[in-house]
């Protein structure tokens, strides 16, 4: 490891920051005042009432009683780890930003691994998407890549993003079911809005049940934008592929599993840390050019297709190795911020209407999860990159600014003396944008089925067989049979072979076949192959 120069930064950040509290040394208030005694209140005899003036006692249970903040509103159980990052060559080509130029440069990183449905405390084995996100403690600030295990998402425009969460999570009467998604309200929705139909397959693919944090892909979802620094733009998609090779558990193992030890993944991770069996990623892009941003029969910034393989290769640019547990789980894996919207020089979005959700959603949801606007001074979220802002005060301010706090101002102090200078400053790619205000997207925006049926018709037999049991069993759980049937409709659009199997096993009629179900992209050519990722 690089460990003079950028590779540890982060590791001295935090060693700067661990608590002063010295082993072995006598207890103290938070006020530093010695204790004597923590057990008895203090109280008027053996036998009165406890006095409001045991100062020790009230602040004890006081902070006792704040140290819980509320989960995260999705993606609220999770695991994380430090790391870092080393591109194999420079990217200078298509992208200016300064962590993916020099081989020799390595960038710290923390990752957090999720699921998305279940709260806190629920099981690790669930079927369930998992989170992938990376933060990347660069030198221009941090750049979060805050992607899924699988390549797309289940809806198109983050203005849908309340309606499927509140369809996903527990039921808001009893809170039934926990981190599954074997209910009705999910397949309600999933049956009424196709768009869903993509990320479904995967779901109900083994991919939804992974064997291991260190054995899942990540994915960016979204098509971003590489610029170099002559200004031009490349379409970019991210990946990420285990060293170990995609696995997944079988159904009844994931279950059990779920019994037996409801922290499979998170122990997982940590042990393998423990015992330097590091967890190792390749990070990958593919790269479309400005010019073919309408190359495709389908459109770059819908997220719920992807960009096949066979049409635009993988191409390898580097690696993340995670060989650090967290010392704290709140402080560090509770706390970590990500967000979208943290880009670094060389890295922009695109028009995608649920890319551009999320770079609003992060920032809103942690300004109230993280207690304000300050939690970007903590620990973990803390760049390494020099922060200089006019921003002040707030809760939890733990900074000492001086001097003045506006800008332009020539009287100095601790203000930033001049704005970022070009070459190194952010600049936001100079997209030409022009159009009327509506609420409609692209033709191809509604082709729902071709995608599911491209990923159906890529799968082995057993992986077939795999994904209809996995319908039959969350289907069969829906008590609403009108949910059950449409739903089958819908999967008939997809494959008739599908529904029919699906519907046999869960006492629906089977869907009458129409013959006229075309897909664009169904064709042997096309199968995804590629994308089931090394090693399943
Ligand atoms: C977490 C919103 C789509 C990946 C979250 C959180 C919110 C959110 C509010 C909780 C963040 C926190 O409390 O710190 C949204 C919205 C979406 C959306 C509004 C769509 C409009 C996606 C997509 C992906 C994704 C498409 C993957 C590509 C994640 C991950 C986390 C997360 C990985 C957990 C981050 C962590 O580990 O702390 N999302 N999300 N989300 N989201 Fe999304």
């Amino acid at each position: 490891r690089n460990d003079q120069d950028t590779g540890d930064r982060k590791q001295r950040q935090r060693e700067a920051f661990r608590a002063d509290d010295p082993a072995g040394g006598p207890l103290t208030t938070d006020q530093g005042v010695e204790v004597d005694h923590t057990d008895d209140s203090l109280t008027v005899g053996e036998r009165g009432p406890t006095l409001m003036e045991d100062f020790h006692f009230r602040e004890k249970l006081t902070h006792f009683d704040h140290e819980r903040i509320p989960e995260r509103v999705v993606h609220a159980r999770g695991a994380g780890a430090y790391g870092y990052f080393e591109p194999y060559e420079s990217c200078a080509e298509f992208t200016r930003a300064a962590f993916l130029q020099d081989p020799s440069v390595q960038t710290p990183v923390f990752v957090r691994f999720s699921t998305v449905a279940g709260p806190r405390g629920s099981a690790d084995t669930v079927r369930d998407v998992r989170g992938f996100a990376t933060k990347f403690y660069t030198s221009e600030g941090n750049y979060d890549l805050v992607g899924n295990d699988v390549p797309v998402f289940f809806i198109q425009d983050g203005i849908k993003f309340p309606d499927f969460v509140h369809a996903i999570k527990q039921e808001p009467h009893n809170e039934i079911p926990t981190g599954s998604s074997a209910h009705d309200t999910l397949w309600d929705f999933v049956s009424l809005q196709p768009e869903t139909l993509h990320a479904i397959m995967w779901l109900m693919s083994d991919r939804g049940i992974p064997r291991s944090f260190r054995m899942m892909q990540g994915f960016g979802v979204h098509t971003f934008r590489f610029v170099n620094a002559e200004g031009r733009g490349t379409f970019v998609k991210f990946h990420w592929k285990p060293k170990l090779g995609v696995h997944s558990m079988v159904w009844d193992e994931a279950q059990e599993c779920m019994g037996r030890d409801p922290d499979f993944h998170r122990r997982d991770l940590w042990n393998a840390i423990e015992a330097g069996e590091y967890p190792e990623y390749e990070l990958g892009v593919q790269l479309v050019p400005e010019e073919d941003e309408f190359a495709f029969d389908f459109d770059l910034l819908d997220a719920t297709k992807i960009i096949p393989e066979e049409q635009v290769p993988v191409r390898p640019i580097g690696r993340m190795v995670l060989d650090r547990n967290p010392e704290n789980f709140f402080a560090e894996t509770e706390q970590v911020a990500f967000h979208t919207g943290n880009v670094v020089p060389g890295i922009d979005f695109t028009n995608d209407p649920l890319l551009q959700a999320r770079n609003f959603s992060y920032l809103d949801t942690q300004l109230i999860r993280l207690g304000g606007p300050n939690f970007s001074q903590l620990p973990v979220n803390r760049p390494v990159a020099p922060v200089r802002t006019d921003q002040r005060d707030g809760y939890h301010q733990s900074a000492l600014h001086s001097g003045t706090n506006y800008f332009p101002n020539t009287l100095g102090g601790g203000c930033p003396a001049h704005a970022g200078v070009d070459g190194s400053a952010y600049t936001h790619y100079a997209e030409r944008v022009d159009g009327a205000k509506i609420r409609r997207r692209s033709a191809s925006f509604q082709d729902h089925h071709s995608q599911p049926a491209m990923f159906w018709n890529s799968m082995a037999d057993w992986e077939k067989r795999h994904i209809v049991e996995a319908f039959r069993f969350e289907l069969g759980k829906v008590d609403a049979r009108t949910v059950r049937s449409r739903t089958v409709e819908e999967l008939a659009k997809v494959d008739p072979e599908l529904a029919s199997q699906v519907a046999a096993g869960i006492g629906v009629p089977e869907p009458a076949r129409d013959e006229s179900v075309a897909h664009k992209l169904v064709s042997p050519a096309l199968s995804l192959t590629s994308l089931r990722g090394g090693g399943s």
